[in-house]
């Protein structure tokens, strides 16, 4: 019988896996790409610093690996102003077939070297790992994840290992891992005593099998990821690091669009409920499991308990980068799904289309930084040859994604 982490891994990046046979990430879960813009000009403000901190060198990286769909990557692409836009080359790293976007390159495997900034959005979930139960004597448990009888877990090693590997491609610059998650204080306390492991198909979760048919994830021990990447680093909340990097319900700024936003409130709760309705085809997937004794703790997800492997998934041998067919340069934003003018209309126009921009875009902003949902993910953040303090004000330490 095959273990657990090769099942997986064959389920989903296998020759009718569910990502390598194409399955589109957005039709089956929602991510922060997904929601709009926002993220991606908070990781662009966040580039900006690197770029400073770098001296503005002649050649800028954004490299997203995970890319699934490409939002990130496109909005980053279109969104890039100025001499930055002039210098930036966006990179968008998958073991799924490439999507065609303006002025993105396309990889199935880490570039060989990254000067700027390399972003694994919600990727670290999507690498298999083993699915274990007590006993099992494996070191990585012993030290991340001590487990009593009953109990389950996701072996994290395979997630440290390729975490590890995209921070050591990055020269100069930063490595930035953000997804949902768990701390050592939490998994030893019994927090998630029957694991994490997890299955989406069409925006619902399902039992997983392992037929390429559905979604198979776990939350990410990223202080593990940390601490097997080393170097200068920190672990905050999404909700804090967009704000340190002046995203909030106000805007980027803040002052300067605070009246506007507090005349929205009421219509962007609404206009929240209504986005909300909308993406409920299509769940985020931190929103479940909840851990143990948490408001909405749900049974055992009928995961298998085999043993270990050290099968891993491939980012291994460097290739040639393949600039889309049809594309170079700098993106216009043509074909992109956020485009420049679109995302800085909030706030600038006039009238009730503006006045309705706007609120969307709060909405937006307070979905991404929502406590308990995609503002509870975790930023685990590297500096690499520039100090972390350069790109973000000291914050509180991430605890979790969950929130009891
Ligand atoms: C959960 S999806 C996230 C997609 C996108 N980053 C987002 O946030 O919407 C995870 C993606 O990581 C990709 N992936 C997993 N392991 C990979 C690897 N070793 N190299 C490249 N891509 C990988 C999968 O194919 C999938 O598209």
């Amino acid at each position: 019988m095959r273990d657990s982490e090769a099942a997986w891994h064959e389920a989903l990046y296998g020759r009718s896996g569910f990502f390598t046979g194409g399955a589109l990430p957005a039709d089956h879960f929602r991510t922060a790409p997904h929601v709009g813009p926002e993220l991606a000009e908070a990781l662009l403000e966040l580039l900006s610093r690197v770029d400073s901190a770098l001296g503005c060198p002649a050649r800028v990286d954004f490299v997203d690996v995970g890319a699934g769909g490409g939002e990130l990557s496109a909005a980053v692409r279109s969104l890039a102003t100025g001499s930055l836009a002039d210098r930036l080359v966006v990179t968008a790293v998958d073991l799924a077939p490439p999507r065609p976007l303006p002025g993105v390159r396309w990889r199935t495997t880490l570039p060989p070297s990254v000067t700027g900034l390399l972003v694994g959005h919600e990727w670290l979930d999507a690498v298999p790992c083993p699915v274990v139960e007590w006993p099992c004597a494996d070191p990585w448990l012993t030290r991340w994840w001590p487990l009593r009888p009953g109990w389950r877990a996701e072996v994290g090693a395979p997630r440290d290992r390729a975490w590890a590997r995209a921070v050591g491609r990055v020269t100069r610059g930063a490595a930035l891992a953000v997804d949902y998650g768990h701390v050592l204080a939490d998994r030893a306390a019994g927090r998630y005593r029957e694991g994490t492991f997890a299955a989406y198909r069409g925006g619902r979760r399902v039992e997983p099998v392992f037929d390429g048919s559905c979604d198979l994830t776990a939350h990410v021990a990223l202080d593990a990821c940390a601490a097997a990447a080393g170097g200068d680093r920190v672990l905050v909340a999404q909700r804090d690091a967009l704000k340190a990097l002046g995203l909030t319900e106000s805007g980027p700024g803040g002052g300067a669009n605070a009246g506007w936003a507090a005349s929205t409130t009421s219509v962007a709760a609404s206009v929240a409920a209504s986005a909300s309705m909308a993406a409920s085809m299509a769940v985020s997937r931190s929103l479940r499991p909840r851990p143990v004794g948490g408001p909405n703790s749900e049974p055992g997800t009928g995961a298998p308990a085999p043993g270990v492997s050290d099968s891993r998934p491939g980012t291994g041998a460097p290739e040639p980068d393949h600039p889309t067919p049809g594309v170079s340069g700098s993106g216009s934003g043509a074909g992109a799904p956020w485009s420049r003018s679109g995302a800085l209309s909030a706030g600038t126009g006039s009238g009730a289309a503006a006045w309705l921009a706007a609120a969307e875009r709060a909405s937006r902003v307070a979905e991404l930084r929502a406590v308990g949902g995609l503002g509870s993910f975790g930023w685990l953040l590297h500096g690499v040859g520039i100090p972390v303090s350069a790109l973000l004000p000291p914050l509180a330490p991430w605890t979790g994604s969950s929130v009891s």
